[in-house]
This record gives C-alpha cells, sequence and structure tokens, in this order.
C-alpha cells in the first residue's frame, strides 16, 4: 500500500501553511498519501492536525500552498464537492435516530439515489460495520464502540474516496480502542478508502498507519512507516515524541565504518554507533538508545558496548519491567526487560541495588544532530 505512494500520489499536499491572524497553524506541509493508505497524523495538542484535516475537506482555504486530489486542484472547490468526508473529533450521531437511519443520514439529501438502493447501500454498510443486528436500535442502547462503528458506518455509506478521521477512537476505553484498532483496518481494507487519520496516541498511529506524519507545532518534523519512524527517528524531537529513549551527549571521535566512534562524558567510555553520513568528526552529536535495545547482565557481555551500573529503581509491569540504572560513568539509563522465567521472585534478570552490566549493539545506538 505504501509502496509507490509517492507516484500514485492520490493526495498531493504542496507547501500548505494556515495562519489565523499572526499566528501561524500549519506551516508549508508538503505531503503525498498513496491510493488505499491508511496514513496517520501525529502529534501533541495543538501542533495543527485538525487544522490540516479541515484544509483537506475544504472547511478551511490555505493561507498558501496547494492541494491536488486524484490529480485535481482543490482551490475554491467546496466541501460538498469533493470526494472527501471527514469524521469529526466529536463524531455525532444523532441520538433519536436509529443506528440505520443514522447511517442512511447522509444519503438523504441525495437526489440521484433512489429509496432502494438507499436501502441497499445501508444494509450494505451496516453488514460492513457487523451492526445488522442493532440497526433498529436507538445509540443510547448500544455500546460506545458500537457508537464508534455507526459514525463508520455513516461516513462510508456517501463512498467517498478519502476519509478523515480526527480521533476516531479518542472516546473509547483503552480495551475498546484496542480492539476497534483492528476493526478500522479491517474495514479499511475491505473498502480500499484511503485514511488520514488523526491522533496524538503513537501506539494508536504505530498500528494502524501504513505510513505516519509526526507533527510539532504546524510542521511535518518527519515522514514514514512506523518502523521507519520508531527505528531511525530523524531527530531528538521524534526520538522522544515516540516511545521512550535515552539521550546523551557526545563527541564523534572516529569513523570506523561502518560504525562511529563517540565519546560519551556521562557513560565514561566510548561507544560505537551507527553511522550517519551527514556528521564530521570533532562533531557534538546526541546518542540515542531504546531502553529495550539495552541488554541486562550480571556477567560483563560480549557485546561490542558494554556499561558497569547499579539498578536504582524497577518498575515490574508482569510480562516486563523497566529498570533505572547508575551508571560507573555518572550517567544513568533506562532499560527495559521481558521477565522471561517463570513466574517466580526470580522471574526478573535484576534487583534493587544489583550490580549489573547493559550490553547494546552499535546499530541500535542512535546518533542524532538536530
Ligand atoms: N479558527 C481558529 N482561529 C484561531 N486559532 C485557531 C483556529 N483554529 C485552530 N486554531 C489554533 O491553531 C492551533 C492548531 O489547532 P488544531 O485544532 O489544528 O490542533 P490539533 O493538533 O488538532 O490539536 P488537538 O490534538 O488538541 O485536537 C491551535 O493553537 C489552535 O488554537
Ligand atoms: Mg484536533
Amino acid at each position: 500500500m505504501a509502496e509507490g505512494a509517492a507516484q500514485d500520489a492520490f493526495l498531493r499536499i504542496e507547501g500548505v501553511s494556515k495562519s489565523f491572524g499572526s499566528f501561524q497553524a500549519v506551516r508549508d506541509v508538503s505531503l503525498t498519501v498513496g491510493k488505499g493508505e491508511i496514513f496517520s497524523l501525529l502529534g501533541g495538542s495543538g501542533c495543527g492536525k485538525t487544522t490540516l484535516l479541515r484544509m483537506l475537506a475544504g472547511f478551511e482555504e490555505p493561507s498558501a500552498g496547494r492541494i491536488f486530489l486524484d490529480g485535481r486542484d482543490m482551490a475554491g472547490v467546496p466541501p460538498w464537492e469533493r470526494p472527501v468526508h471527514m469524521m469529526f473529533q466529536s463524531y455525532a450521531i444523532f441520538p433519536h435516530m436509529t443506528v440505520e437511519e443514522n447511517v442512511g443520514y447522509g444519503l438523504k439529501h441525495d437526489k440521484g439515489m433512489s429509496k432502494a438502493d438507499r436501502a441497499n447501500r445501508v444494509a450494505e454498510m451496516l453488514e460492513l460495520v457487523q451492526l445488522t443486528p442493532f440497526a433498529q436500535r436507538k445509540p443510547h442502547q448500544i455500546s460506545g464502540g458500537q457508537r464508534q462503528r455507526v459514525a463508520l458506518a455513516r461516513a462510508l455509506a456517501r463512498q467517498p474516496k478519502l476519509l478523515l478521521l480526527d480521533e476516531p477512537l479518542a472516546a473509547l476505553d483503552k480495551k475498546l480502542r484496542e480492539q476497534t484498532q483492528f476493526e478500522l483496518m479491517s474495514i479499511q481494507a475491505r473498502t480500499g478508502v484511503t485514511f488520514i487519520v488523526v491522533t496524538h496516541d503513537q501506539e494508536e498511529a504505530m498500528t494502524l498507519s501504513d505510513r505516519i506524519a509526526v507533527m510539532d507545532k504546524g510542521e511535518v518534523r518527519q515522514v514514514g512507516s512506523p518502523t521507519e519512524v520508531y527505528e531511525f527517528p530523524n531527530s531528538r524531537f521524534v526520538a522522544g515524541f515516540i516511545g521512550s529513549i535515552n539521550t546523551f551527549e557526545a563527541t564523534v571521535i572516529a569513523r570506523e565504518s561502518p560504525h562511529l566512534r563517540l565519546s560519551v562524558p556521562a557513560l565514561g567510555t566510548e561507544v560505537l554507533a551507527r553511522d550517519v553520513a551527514a556528521v564530521a568528526v570533532g562533531q557534538a552529536v546526541t546518542l540515542a538508545i531504546r531502553p529495550e535495545k539495552l541488554r541486562i547482565s550480571r556477567e560483563r557481555p560480549e557485546a561490542a558496548n558494554a556499561l558497569a551500573g547499579t539498578v536504582r529503581d524497577l518498575a515490574y509491569f508482569g510480562k516486563d519491567s523497566l529498570y533505572r540504572l547508575d551508571l560507573a560513568g555518572g550517567g544513568m539509563v533506562q532499560a527495559h526487560a521481558v521477565n522471561a522465567r517463570r513466574g517466580d521472585e526470580g522471574a526478573r534478570v535484576a534487583d534493587w541495588d544489583d550490580a549489573v552490566f547493559v550490553g547494546f549493539d552499535p546499530a541500535s545506538a542512535l546518533v542524532l544532530v538536530t
């Protein structure tokens, strides 16, 4: 799906900005989205996600830049003439209407559609979201997850080419949200409609998306597959926004292909890291390592990088534990480890005050320059 996205460019956003008075809510955003992709806009509150969606839907005109949908310039095209449907942040389904009436609501004003066609479409949509048995119920007689699916069925009934979903699962509790994420993906796969999903939940973005645009203060900071943005963040911001990460000030002291040798004062030792072409020997950089890439052991490991430390703190989560280690060099790291042994007291790999080592591969030591 993500493959060939740039060539297909079903949706092309070129240098789009939006200002409200002197405040710039969206800054020079350029993106392409392929047909049938699930593309997420991920970012904190106020970073411009809804504003960008509203411009795609035609509720706001960009202050600068252009939007092409299926090859057509959207400038001046009103919302109702765009093959786009927006599911709002607080999706409004009508409490006095049945599930069936809600799903058919948007079709009522479609003059070219016969009553029978309308009934067929509604039946098809109810089938798609598995709500056929609930067709005659009112919204208060179904669950939150089911109400969510009513809103989705209503949005899809009009057969948009592009569906914009603004925080579609925010109203659901964690368990239901996880379940609904998979339903959303399966519905998208069956309809082939291109989805743009806004979320501030990074796990949701990772689960749902073919690609993610990470946004900050109106700007897109990185676009990539979930793996790319997690494993290869392009900046300290993206590294810290998605998942947790240990960061240290470092200096490049040598290029030892395919690695870089760094001096890292807080670790009290030199470290081998993944080479990135854009840095020079002598340059100040940030070394970043995800907690789950650090392996805790009691004996000094064979790994290319090994640090000695003491367990200062740990949090036991059942299936895994998070350890906070004081390092001999004076720094501190967080390491994540699966509690893989049998469920006795020894399930953890280490305990409070244990002297341990942490080992990591150069490939998982990231060098960030911005
Ligand atoms: N009509 C408007 N007039 C003035 N400022 C606006 C307007 N709409 C949005 N903004 C501002 O633009 C910024 C981006 O808003 P937007 O709603 O796009 O954020 P968001 O990323 O969707 O945030 P959230 O996750 O909280 O929904 C915010 O600072 C907001 O206050
Ligand atoms: Mg919003």
